[in-house]
């Protein structure tokens, strides 16, 4: 496979509670093996030390994995590129450790790539037989996620800048917060966004936020939400089981509709309509319908992610690693990894 053209990256991530690798051959997908971490499902959350304990009984049997179902030899890639941040630390360190690991072991360079970036630059992954219909330079990208919710100006590859971002809670902390307060368990994204569905998305109104600029805010929204259902499941205890279908879908049309006013004044303020969209809070059907809507009326160019890619991957990270490695942008053993990076 290995060829003077052919630049073959294998990309590990594991920022939080997926251990994934990916293999990449300049920048065609050849594998990308996600192993989810369910222990964390009866705790309501993510633990870090059990994320990182997972993180290390898994990362060879993914790599493995992924290698094979590359179909190559270890010694045909050319770099390793690793999820340096932000994350959980421990979960980091087990990535980052690894690929030193291999970088040493197999004499080849060693990546460090932001997972914010990776999520934008999920959009350039090319699939054998895939439509490979991409964003075109200058894009903006809602990242939503967990763990984020920015607004970003994609310039080039490597040249992003963030124009509005959260000031408190992420988009995706807001769904999984407040499926929390309803008794649903971690992540509750998926779970509000298979029951509202099947509800009315204006049987409730929920408070939402005024935040000078481009910035987002969450917080506001789950304790208003927080109050409302406790007011009600005082009058009625069984009010959140008897309306949550309702609840779902006014609380998910409630964020939809933050998350979009915010990026409809981002596109009119820069003159920008190519717009894409990344992050695990992407895979929200409402959210793409919301999306589609808004493009159709506005005449954006929109570009959503395929499932595979929303969440977290490491295809994104060997996708992102490819493009730093084009560059020579490699780095040393010293490497340590940091649980807050910012897009820069
Ligand atoms: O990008 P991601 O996998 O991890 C981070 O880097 O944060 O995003 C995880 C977040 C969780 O908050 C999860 O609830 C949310 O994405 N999520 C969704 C959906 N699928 C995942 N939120 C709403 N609707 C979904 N379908």
């Amino acid at each position: 496979m290995s060829t003077k053209n052919n630049t073959i990256i294998l990309g590990i991530e594991s920022s939080c509670d997926d251990t994934s690798a990916s293999v990449i051959c300049n920048e065609v997908l050849l594998s990308n093996v996600v192993a989810n971490q369910k222990i964390h499902e009866e705790y309501g959350g993510v633990v870090p030390e059990l994320a990182s304990r997972a993180h290390q009984q898994n990362i060879i049997p993914v790599v493995d994995a992924a290698i094979k179902k590359a179909g190559i030899h270890r010694n045909e890639i050319n770099a390793v590129a690793f999820t340096r941040g932000p994350g959980l630390l421990g979960s980091l360190l087990v990535g980052t450790s690894f690929a030193k690991g291999f970088a040493l072991a197999n004499n080849i360079p060693l990546v460090e790539v932001n997972h914010l970036q990776g999520h934008v630059l999920a959009h350039f992954i090319k699939e054998k037989d895939g439509n490979n219909h991409h964003p075109k330079f200058p894009f903006l990208c809602l990242l939503v996620s967990g763990g984020n919710s920015q607004i970003i100006i994609v310039r080039d590859y490597l040249h992003m800048e963030v124009i509005g971002q959260t000031i408190d809670d992420a988009a995706g902390e807001a769904f999984d917060k407040c499926a929390k307060v309803m008794g649903l368990p971690y992540p509750g994204g998926p779970l509000i966004d298979r029951y509202a569905k099947e509800g009315n998305p204006e049987a409730f109104k929920f408070s939402k936020p005024r935040i000078p600029g481009l910035d987002y805010s969450f917080s506001g929204l789950k304790t208003s939400f927080l109050y409302f259902l406790r007011d009600r499941v005082k009058e009625n205890p069984n009010f959140i089981e008897e309306n949550k279908v309702d609840i779902c879908a006014s609380l998910q049309k409630t964020i939809i509709d933050i998350l979009l006013g915010k990026l409809i004044r981002a596109a009119r303020e820069t003159g920008i309509n190519e717009i894409a969209v990344a992050g695990g809070v992407s895979a929200n059907s409402g959210l793409r319908t919301a999306l589609e809507q808004e493009a159709k009326k506005r005449k954006w160019k929109l570009y959503i992610p395929k499932f595979a890619y929303t969440t977290d991957n490491a295809a994104m990270i060997a996708i992102t690693g490819y493009y730093h490695y084009l560059e020579g942008k490699f780095v040393g053993q010293d490497i340590a990894p940091f649980a807050r990076m910012v897009i820069d």
